[in-house]
């Protein structure tokens, strides 16, 4: 699978129509949370990535029953027996930390192994351990574990996070779903995705308001019963990677299966760059006549620019006519793609968390190495409208995120294929 590659022919028109699949970001969490309530719960609208078939592993390491169906994956949790999750699998996929709340929630104990670094930045847990520290867990880190438990009970505690944190906010709430009292998120993450997860454990009976606004009130409950059956929202990042696809190629482009209100400031930038953009109820439209024009962007927690999409925009922005600036504020060390695209012509400076990025005529096709998830995407979009063959290895990154991704081009006018 790792010396796969993506060969792309540039210069088709991109255009017709992409079925979203549902968020990456989301289902990690759903499955996650199932742990909560001991009992057999399905998940529906499920992306067929390997991210989501190694989740499948985290839980069934833990002792779950974990049986994929089609788009969907139902979980039985009440034969976990183990609290465990091993570097090996954290190691695969920093995600999978997100087991440390609901496993402190239903269980008392989560043992859990310290992620390693990361490409993009070094993402660390300190907000996850003082906001989960603040509900009564006391943690010690030995041979690379986490260890968690609670000697005097999950108590509620108001917690103000230093950076609205996705992964610290989605802890929280999970474990808090338990704890004696109400507990207060501070500056908690307001992405789609946290508002998802939430109702789902409404629908497993937690208490749970303010779920996509800057506080959370979570009043913990004793018992939480398992979701028969929940559909995962949308993946803003797949729908916004295919109109960025689609401006480049010239469209008309629409995605389906998507809440516009989810990507309202990519979409704002995408306009700004001269595309027409439709919103339907639950779908987009783009297409783009003119040039594409300069834009500076800033990568911000949501409702800002999503740092998900900050590639994909500085493939836009290195065929604009003119000068962009493109700062990432979310992650240290993002910019790697720009390496890459470089490599097939693009004039990108960066300096320190801006990437100043000179637009120029053409790109021109060339060997590229898939850095990470996001800039894996990013290089394929470029290779769509490159001058000639793009060839892009590591693409199992791109795996982890995007399903039937060849496909998917194919439908809408590329000449792409996996070696
Ligand atoms: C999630 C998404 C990822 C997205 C990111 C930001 C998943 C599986 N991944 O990642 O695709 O790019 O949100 O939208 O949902 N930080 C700390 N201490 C902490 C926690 C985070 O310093 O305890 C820092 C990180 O290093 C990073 C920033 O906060 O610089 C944002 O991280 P966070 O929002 O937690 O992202 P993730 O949940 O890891």
């Amino acid at each position: 699978m790792s010396k796969d590659l993506i060969v792309v022919q540039g210069g088709n028109p991109i255009k017709g129509s992409v079925d979203i699949a549902g968020a990456k970001n989301s289902v990690l969490k759903l499955m996650a949370a199932s742990i909560l309530a001991p009992g057999k719960t399905t998940i529906k609208n499920v992306p067929i990535i390997s991210d989501v078939t190694l989740m499948g592993e985290v839980l069934d390491n833990l002792g779950a029953k974990v049986k994929f169906g089609k788009r969907q994956v139902t979980i039985d949790t009440s034969t976990i027996d183990s609290v465990e999750t091993p570097y090996e699998l954290v190691a695969r996929m920093r995600a999978s930390i997100a087991v440390l709340g609901p496993l402190i929630g239903r269980f008392g104990r989560a043992h859990v192994a310290m992620p390693g670094g990361c490409q993009i930045g070094s993402r660390k847990l300190d907000m996850h351990i003082a906001g989960l520290e603040s509900l009564g867990v006391v943690f010690e880190v030995e041979h690379g574990f986490i260890d968690a438990s609670i000697p005097g009970g999950l108590k509620a505690a108001t917690v103000i996070l230093e950076f609205p944190s996705v992964g610290a906010t989605e802890n929280l709430m999970m474990a808090a779903t338990k704890a004696k009292g109400k507990t207060i998120i501070e500056n908690a993450a307001r992405e789609p995705e946290i508002v998802d997860l939430a109702n789902y454990l409404i629908k497993m009976g937690a208490k749970i308001t303010g779920a996509g606004s800057p506080t959370i009130e979570i009043v913990g409950v004793k018992e939480l019963k398992p979701v028969s059956s929940h559909t995962t929202v949308g993946d803003r990042i797949e729908a916004g990677t295919y109109l960025v696809a689609g401006v480049l190629g010239g469209g008309p482009l629409t995605v389906k299966g998507i809440n516009p209100q989810n990507l309202e400031m990519a979409l704002i930038k995408l306009k700004l760059m001269g595309a027409s953009v439709e919103a339907g109820d639950e779908s987009i439209t783009v297409s783009r006549k003119g040039k594409i024009k300069p834009v500076d962007i800033q990568t911000l927690p949501h409702p800002g620019f999503p740092t998900d999409l900050q590639a994909q925009f500085m493939v836009l922005s290195a065929l604009a006519d003119g000068r962009s600036v493109i700062s990432e504020n979310v992650f240290e060390n993002r910019f790697m793609f720009a390496d890459e695209i470089a490599r097939m012509g693009a004039e990108i400076r960066i300096d320190g968390h801006h990437a100043i990025i000179d637009g120029v005529k053409k790109l021109s096709g060339a060997p590229v190495k898939s850095p990470d998830l996001r800039g894996g995407a990013a290089l394929v979009l470029a290779g769509l409208v490159a001058d000639g063959e793009t060839v892009i290895s590591s693409i199992k990154h791109i795996d982890r995120g995007y399903e039937y991704f060849i496909e998917k081009l194919t439908k809408i006018g590329a000449d792409i294929k996996r070696l």
